[in-house]
């Protein structure tokens, strides 16, 4: 054995050393649980021991602890919070929008109180190399990342936005990019900056007070365990900018080409297994079987069907009988009269509808998992947005010029007809997501391998300090670079000042001396 190989041999020994992993996933919403179930299964794979937090139930394997915790009701809240009859009533106001956001940090507190999540963190035996958690507008779980000292990583499941790279970087910029509300794409005209800028403040003074209720939970919540590892219990302001990194379920090629700080990763496409399961028969058959093509129409997971007005139902159902297409519409209630064409369910598997030749149309709601699905198997798509960062992701791919959107009103079936007719009858749809589709797909490595690496690579480097933006500790004052203006203008007007007395000396002088030589 010469050098080169054992020195090959160890390298490979050192690439897989296990770590200890905690996975911090408790938001009870399907669509986070799925990207959550995109770190088990990556990081599994790659050998490592993963404890995971999560709202649902899960079966244990090798390598695997689940803390299942359960949640205050968070599931219905949100049924009931969202609905298309208030979507299209207007009537989801600010207010709710604020009852959302106590949910989530009220789902933070049912985590980090949880009785068994509480054991391991008073257990002494507990050693982890990372922590992973879920960032949704609360940073309550970087208490953990101090508590068993070892590095954390956020998991956005938006594209990214001033409230996520503010805890490693700086806000967006008002002047060019958009926000989590999506109103507009830019370039911006002077009103759509001033909306942006009075966005972003009213974001920050939103955080003012969540932070402190924030502040109470982590207080209470990590007491005993910083008491019983001998530990001064830091503020979590403190705390708050702490991340190594951040890893985005985003990818530019559903997004915007933002500037990101270093530590931000973008690996969107993760929770897609790359051999997508095949259909079950049913499916297969439907899908097999359409001479013109099957439209798959999704709302998502959070939304209840139930909650569509019986007129734009009826409406829905009817338009899609006079389709030569064949449906399948997951909908999770009763309808009567069913045309032939179409297809309910109650339950359907996306990716691999999505990845079946026959599937020509999607139409969605927007969520993020489903536009970067549409990017991955390259279907045009129609987006329904209903609630958070669907309007944006829609607005996205519209101006990509990958679908069409039809909002929700009493017109929706008309219009959605329209729609129809337009992304199937017109190619230039069906060319622009595959060429987006291409830009997706050409990365270095899969987005799975890239989340391993990410991880791996902050537990190598014990925190990835050479990754944090030195913008993170800079004050917006000297951003704006006022103390420096300040500093020039007194300068500036110091020295027009001075000219002003020389030369006004310099004449009086003349004028004395012309007064006396007279
Ligand atoms: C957090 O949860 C604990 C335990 O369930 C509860 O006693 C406390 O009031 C909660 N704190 C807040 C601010 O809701």
């Amino acid at each position: 054995m010469n050098f080169q190989t054992i020195h090959l041999l160890v390298l490979s020994a050192l690439a897989c050393d296990a770590y200890k992993i905690l996975l911090v996933f408790p938001f009870p919403s399907k669509s986070h649980a799925i990207l959550g179930e995109g770190y088990v299964r990556n990081l599994l794979k790659a050998g490592h021991e993963l404890t995971y937090i999560t709202p649902y139930p899960k079966d244990p394997a090798p390598n695997l602890r689940v803390i299942q915790i359960t949640q205050h009701a968070f599931e219905e809240k949100m049924n009931s919070m969202f609905t298309i009859e208030k979507l299209i009533d207007n009537t989801l106001a600010l207010k709710e929008m604020f009852s959302i956001l106590k949910s989530f940090i009220d789902t933070a507190n049912d985590t980090v109180s949880n009785t068994e999540v509480q054991q391991l963190m008073l257990d002494p035996q507990t050693h982890f190399d990372v922590v992973i958690a879920e960032w949704m507008l609360t940073e309550i779980f970087s208490g953990f990342s101090k508590i068993f000292n070892c590095p954390l990583i956020w998991s956005s499941s938006m594209e990214p936005q001033s409230p996520i790279l503010q805890l490693i970087d700086e806000m967006v910029h008002p002047a060019y990019s958009s926000n989590m509300l999506g109103l507009f794409e830019p370039p911006y005209n002077f009103f759509q900056r001033a909306i942006n800028t009075l966005i972003e403040i009213g974001l920050k003074v939103a955080k003012w007070f969540s932070a402190l209720i924030e502040e109470q939970i982590y207080k209470e919540a990590f007491a005993a365990a910083f008491k019983a590892k001998g530990l001064v219990q830091p503020s979590l302001e403190e705390l708050r900018y702490s991340a190594a990194l951040v890893l985005g379920n985003s990818h530019v090629s559903s997004g915007a080409p933002l500037k990101l700080p270093q530590n931000y990763k973008a690996i969107g496409g993760y929770h897609i297994d790359e051999q997508s399961k095949p259909l079950p028969k049913e499916f297969k058959n439907i899908l097999d079987n359409s001479k013109q093509g099957v439209i798959y129409f999704s709302l998502g997971s959070v939304v209840p069907s139930k909650s569509m007005p019986a007129a734009i139902k009826t409406g829905l159902f009817e338009m899609f009988r006079n389709l030569k297409h064949t449906v399948i519409w997951k909908f999770e209630d009763e309808f009567q009269n069913v045309p032939d064409n179409v297809h309910v369910v109650k339950w359907a598997p996306q990716q691999s509808i999505l990845a079946h030749p026959n599937c020509i149309l999607f139409i969605t709601h927007g969520g993020l998992l489903s536009t970067t699905e549409t990017l991955h198997y390259g279907v045009p798509i129609i987006g329904m947005p209903i609630f958070g960062d669907q309007a944006m992701n829609v607005k996205k791919a519209v101006h990509k010029g990958i679908g069409l959107e039809v909002k929700f009103d009493s017109d929706t079936p008309k219009n959605l007809k329209a729609a129809i007719n337009e992304v199937l009858s017109n190619q230039k749809y069906r060319d622009r997501v595959k060429e987006l589709s291409l830009i997706y797909h050409d990365r270095p490595v899969s987005p799975g391998a890239e989340l391993v690496h990410w991880v791996e690579h902050v537990v190598k480097t014990k925190g990835a300090l050479h990754l944090r933006s030195p913008a993170l500790h800079v004050p917006l004052y000297q951003k704006l670079l006022l103390d420096l203006i300040f500093v020039s203008l007194l300068l500036f007007l110091g020295f027009v000042f001075f000219v002003k007395f020389m030369v006004t000396r310099c004449l009086k002088k003349k004028t004395d001396i012309r007064k006396k030589t007279l």
